[in-house]
């Protein structure tokens, strides 16, 4: 037995609120759509902010709630694609800003919004060897910058933001048994890059993404609990990836979830694709939701095609 265990959490959402009246000024959409079909009334978006800002925000608070210092920590990974240079990496960013030592691996990683689990796993991994145990994983995201303002579809969707947590790594504690997976669509939803002249732009084909993703997510569900061997009453809180909030009422329905259970914020901040998770763990956290031996089963899906689950505690 080993694994990690999240010992604490920490957020930064820009300052600008983008509301849907805003957005019904400037493009052919209206808050009664946006409201029903995704749950979204607000999102925000920076303006003065930089992704390096966001992400040094959300990863000091991590380490203070956690009551770490920089030089504990062995491992730094940021789940994001949209960091402020293609290289160096919001990791290597967040080294120099936050002070963490030489030797502490930091790096970024693009599994689009399912990122933050794919990090999760890779820290547990990382920390096996590491010769500091603790970690921090960030979600980070400045969607904004690749907005495409002329497609109603997906620019009203999205938010930026950064969630973090840091993580322990100890022999006596469970695994988080993750499920990752991705089959390789170039089409279906993603941002486009190198090969196109025009600047960077998120494309999306809404209907078929969403069908994906409601099956996505009880699979991760059951998947997890299989590996874990748990059972849907051994996980205190479900926390879902926030794209939208018809998905995971389909969820909460299939499996009987109590609204004591579940959490939703994409009301608030959209869909910040790697950041939406962490986001939700580190609220639910202030709010006292989950604390000292929680369980939380964690599922994501997105741009990839890309999907994952975990069954986390907190120390
Ligand atoms: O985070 C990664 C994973 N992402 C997801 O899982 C997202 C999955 N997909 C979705 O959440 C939904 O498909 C969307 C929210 C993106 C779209 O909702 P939808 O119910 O699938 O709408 P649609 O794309 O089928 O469009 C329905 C209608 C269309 O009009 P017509 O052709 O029926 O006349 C669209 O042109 O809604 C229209 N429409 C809009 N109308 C007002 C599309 N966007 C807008 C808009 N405002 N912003």
């Amino acid at each position: 037995m080993s694994g990690i265990k999240i010992k604490g959490t920490g957020r930064f959402v820009p300052a600008k609120a983008i509301t849907n009246e805003y957005l019904s000024t400037i493009v052919d959409t209206n808050d009664e759509w946006i409201t029903s079909r995704t749950g979204i009334k607000t999102r925000f978006h920076c303006t003065t902010e930089t992704h390096t800002d966001m992400c040094v925000g959300a990863a000091r608070q991590a380490l203070e709630n956690a009551g770490i210092k920089p030089e504990e920590i062995g491992a730094c990974v940021v789940a994001t694609f949209s960091a402020d240079y293609l290289s160096p990496s919001a990791g290597c960013m967040l080294q120099r800003e936050l002070g963490l030592p030489h030797d502490t691996v930091c790096f970024d990683l693009n599994a689009a919004c399912s990122g933050f689990l794919f990090a999760l796993h890779t820290m547990e991994c990382l920390l096996a060897a590491a010769p500091r145990k603790y970690g921090l994983v960030l979600g980070a995201e400045m969607l904004s910058r690749f907005i495409n303002w002329e497609d109603r579809g997906t620019c009203v969707l999205f938010g930026d933001g950064a969630g973090a947590v840091v993580v322990e790594w100890r022999e006596d504690y469970p695994s988080i048994h993750a499920l990752l997976g991705c089959h390789g669509d170039p089409n279906m939803l993603g941002v486009t890059g190198a090969e196109k002249p025009a600047p960077a732009r998120i494309f999306m084909h809404g209907q078929p993404t969403f069908k994906f993703a409601v099956q996505a997510v009880p699979y991760c569900i059951d998947q997890v609990l299989e590996r874990s061997g748990k059972t849907m009453d051994d996980v205190d809180f479900f926390v879902f990836h926030q794209a939208n909030a018809r998905i995971i009422d389909l969820a909460v329905r299939k499996y009987h979830i109590p609204p004591e259970k579940y959490y939703k914020n994409i009301q608030k901040y959209g869909n910040t694709s790697a950041a939406s998770i962490p986001l939700v763990i580190s609220e639910l956290h202030d709010l006292g939701k989950v604390g000292p031996g929680s369980r939380i089963l964690v599922v994501g899906f997105g741009g990839g095609l890309t999907w994952g689950g975990a069954l986390i505690e907190f120390a």
